[in-house]
């Protein structure tokens, strides 16, 4: 899957600061935030508004599908627009975090193209160093975080991000979105047509509170030269979560055993679990970090075979061996299941479903 190498990539913009600076600089910033759940004052449920159309289908899902937008792969040239890092945290209605949800992230790139419409290839108006599309899985503390861009400007909707969670237990994708508490100019500098308050989406929620909640603030990051932006913003569900109760509340933390990779090349890391017909596992991780780092990582059911899935649903009960390519902090991944029936994560599959197209997403020809 790592067919392009750095050498044959344009360097148009140098990542200002490396992953590991960025999550230990998330982990900072957060921190402020810790206590906002437990205040007494009454928690605002997000919306649930429209999927729209333009959530991965279930065969074009990326394989670059962790929390990092700005970057596909390691790639050393990354998306333009403004980086913009959102933290915050699942929470059920009563401000308690929920552990083993499944965050997701896409939108537009700078210009207002997405990821994927409805076809199986990449659009190829989209920015080829924006990942368009991320997964998150919380941790006990119900946090996430996401390093994007600021999504670009459609025809018919003003600046948006696509936000799903699925909860344990749960057997779809609830979805939101959020926005910019801001006036949306395009990119000569001119006041977009739609706004918040004539945007199809944001206008029709409503209740006011629900509505603020849905435009947070972004505020630069202290010390940026180049314009980084942050927010932080929870997504505070009207379900709540089931945690399945088998082998160990949805998820199993597991060693890597270090194998030869394929073709005598790096090596690679196997990961064992015990499956059961009809559970789909996911594995999560990250090659330098440790809490609050459970992103996810592609993988194969073959020491040798091709990097190639990012879910597989058993078949039958018994050992199942999975083989990832990155190594997790100190040698340990994070393998999720989902029973049967739930949102597996895998878009465009059953339970999963889509919003109506349309409200969520540009108007048709337009990617
Ligand atoms: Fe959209």
């Amino acid at each position: 899957m790592k067919t392009k190498t750095n050498s044959t990539l344009p360097r148009v913009f140098y990542i200002p600061i490396d992953r590991r600076r960025f999550f230990r600089s998330m982990a900072i910033a957060s921190a402020g935030f810790t206590l906002r759940g437990y205040l007494a004052e009454a928690l605002t449920i997000s919306p649930t508004v429209t999927q729209g159309p333009y959530y991965p289908l279930a065969n074009n899902i990326p394989l670059d599908k962790d929390n990092d937008l700005v970057q596909v792969n390691d790639s050393l040239t990354i998306a333009a627009g403004v980086v913009s890092y959102v933290t915050g945290r699942v929470l059920d209605g009563s401000g308690n975090p929920i552990r083993g949800a499944l965050v997701e992230l896409w939108h537009a790139d700078r210009e207002g193209d997405y990821l994927y419409s409805t076809s199986a290839t990449r659009n190829p108006a989209c920015d080829p160093n924006f990942a368009g599309f991320g997964q998150f899985l919380t941790g006990a503390s119900g946090e996430f975080k996401f390093r994007t861009i600021k999504a670009g400007l459609y025809n018919g909707r003003t600046r948006h991000f696509h936000w799903g969670v699925t909860i344990p237990g749960q057997l779809s994708r609830i979805t939101t979105q959020t926005g910019w508490n801001e006036v949306a100019l395009d990119l000569n500098g001119n006041k977009w047509a739609t706004q918040n308050s004539n945007d199809n989406v944001f206008s029709t929620v409503s209740d006011a509170a629900q509505r603020a909640s849905m435009l947070p603030d972004f505020t630069a990051v202290p010390g940026t030269t180049t314009g980084e932006e942050q927010a932080n913003w929870d997504y505070v569900v009207g379900q709540t979560p089931v945690e399945p109760t088998y082998p160990n509340n949805g998820g199993l933390v597991v060693a890597g055993a270090v194998v030869a990779g394929a073709n005598g090349g790096t090596p690679r890391f196997k990961i064992t679990v015990p499956a059961y017909k009809g559970y789909s596992y996911e594995v999560y991780g990250n090659p330098t970090l440790g809490r609050l780092s459970w992103s996810a990582l592609p993988f194969s059911l073959t020491q040798t075979g091709a990097i190639d899935r990012n879910i597989f649903t058993a078949t039958s009960d018994g050992a199942l061996d999975l083989f990832v390519d990155q190594k997790a902090f100190k040698g340990f991944y994070y393998v999720s299941f989902r029973v049967p029936g739930a949102n597996t994560g895998t878009p465009g599959s059953g339970a999963a479903g889509g919003g109506p197209a349309g409200a969520g997403g540009p108007p048709p020809g337009r990617g």
